[in-house]
């Protein structure tokens, strides 16, 4: 049925298609849609805080049976360096004038918490059957407790030597992220974003180089795509942007308008957001600050010093400050919902390699 099913058997899933976690936007409504169609839903735990990650989990328990995957950011938390906040600051000073913001209030703390205790707390209650990371491994400890509780472990590598990384310290699987993936890059042994390998040249190296299954991800949105990361040796494939449309997505109406309207080559690697290299729309903000600038301070601090401008900016009907993740095949989405979509690239992808 399938070139290999590998991934399939390590995760106990039907399709070999993971709806990538996309943090803020999908939640418990996509996840049980994806994971109902046999593929592997995502949580994306990234933005919510303890309570609100329970009662997401709490939802996808009562709705689906299956397998589902529950993602976290294990980010080292940022230095404090207050020369460098200052000079982010004054970068971004004339947007707050424009807007009529006190560019000297103290900037909203950080919402985005690296995975700790009481998230892991979270996986031993919950038991979800696969765990994933994003920018490396959480520390020894947290990793012994999310395999205690009996979960399957992936991370994103977008290098062969971060690949060898995450295989050596116990990742049953590794998600190749090519350099067309929308959202933040996974890379946790570089920040250069000038050597990124897109997914057609990563995936059959990082294949070549580990003993466990490959997942490939990164501008991959229809059966052409599936077939080709098969091809490479994938044994199974991540996707994200392709869901945002999806009427379960937490997508806002101003931010499904723009994917709708944007071209393939609207999406740039900025780090102006949030500090760490990203895929997404290009909009006044990348244009004037970026893509990337070296005042942005470290993750997520920067994205903390722009809530006041992307609030009212947003609020005015503006996007100039909206961080609005997507990947370089943007224009392959289809408007449909999760569950379908899931099964009709699982069909068409068969159809595909039938004759192969
Ligand atoms: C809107 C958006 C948000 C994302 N948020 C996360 C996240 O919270 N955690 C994560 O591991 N990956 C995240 N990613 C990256 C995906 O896991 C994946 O690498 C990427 O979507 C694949 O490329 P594609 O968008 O071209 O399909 C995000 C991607 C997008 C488009």
């Amino acid at each position: 049925m399938w070139p290999n099913n590998r991934a399939l058997d390590l995760f106990d899933i039907e399709v070999p298609i993971i709806q990538a976690p996309m943090a803020g936007l999908a939640l418990s409504d996509v996840v049980v849609a994806v994971s109902e169609a046999g593929g592997l839903g995502s949580l994306a735990c990234a933005l919510l805080n303890v309570d609100q990650a329970r009662s997401e989990l709490e939802i996808i328990r009562r709705q689906t049976s299956r397998p589902i995957n529950v993602n976290f950011f294990c980010h080292k938390p940022p230095r404090a360096d207050p020369a460098r906040e200052v000079m982010w600051r004054r970068r971004l000073d004339a947007y707050f004038v424009e807007l009529g913001l006190d560019s000297n209030a103290p900037f909203p703390s950080s919402d985005r918490a690296p995975f700790d205790e009481k998230m892991c707390d979270l996986v031993m209650e919950f038991h979800p059957e696969v765990v994933s990371f994003h920018f490396g491994l959480p520390d020894k400890n947290l990793m012994a407790r999310v395999q205690r509780a009996g979960a399957k472990i992936i991370s994103s590598a977008t290098s062969v030597d971060e690949a060898r990384w995450l295989e050596d310290r116990g990742c049953d699987a590794v998600i190749a992220q090519g350099y067309e993936a929308g959202g933040h890059r996974g890379a946790f042994l570089t920040q250069d974003v000038s050597t990124q390998v897109g997914t057609m040249a990563l995936v059959p190296q990082v294949v070549d180089a580990v003993t466990v299954p490959v997942i490939a991800a990164g501008g991959i949105a229809d059966s052409r795509g599936i077939a080709a990361a098969f091809a490479l040796g994938a044994s199974a494939v991540q996707i994200g942007t392709a869901y945002l449309l999806c009427p379960e997505a937490k997508t806002s109406p101003a931010y499904r308008q723009a994917l709708r309207n944007a071209k393939d080559n609207e999406t740039a690697l900025t780090n102006v957001f949030t500090g760490r290299p990203a895929r997404g729309m290009v909009n006044r903000l990348v244009r004037e600050v970026g893509p990337m600038s070296d005042s942005a301070p470290d993750f997520p601090l920067a994205a903390a010093a722009l809530a006041p401008l992307r609030s009212k900016s947003e609020m005015a009907g503006s996007a100039d400050f909206s961080p609005w993740w997507a990947g370089q095949a943007i224009r392959l989405f289809r408007e449909l919902p999760a569950g379908e979509l899931t099964k009709q690239l699982a069909a068409e992808t068969q159809e595909k390699l039938r004759p192969l």
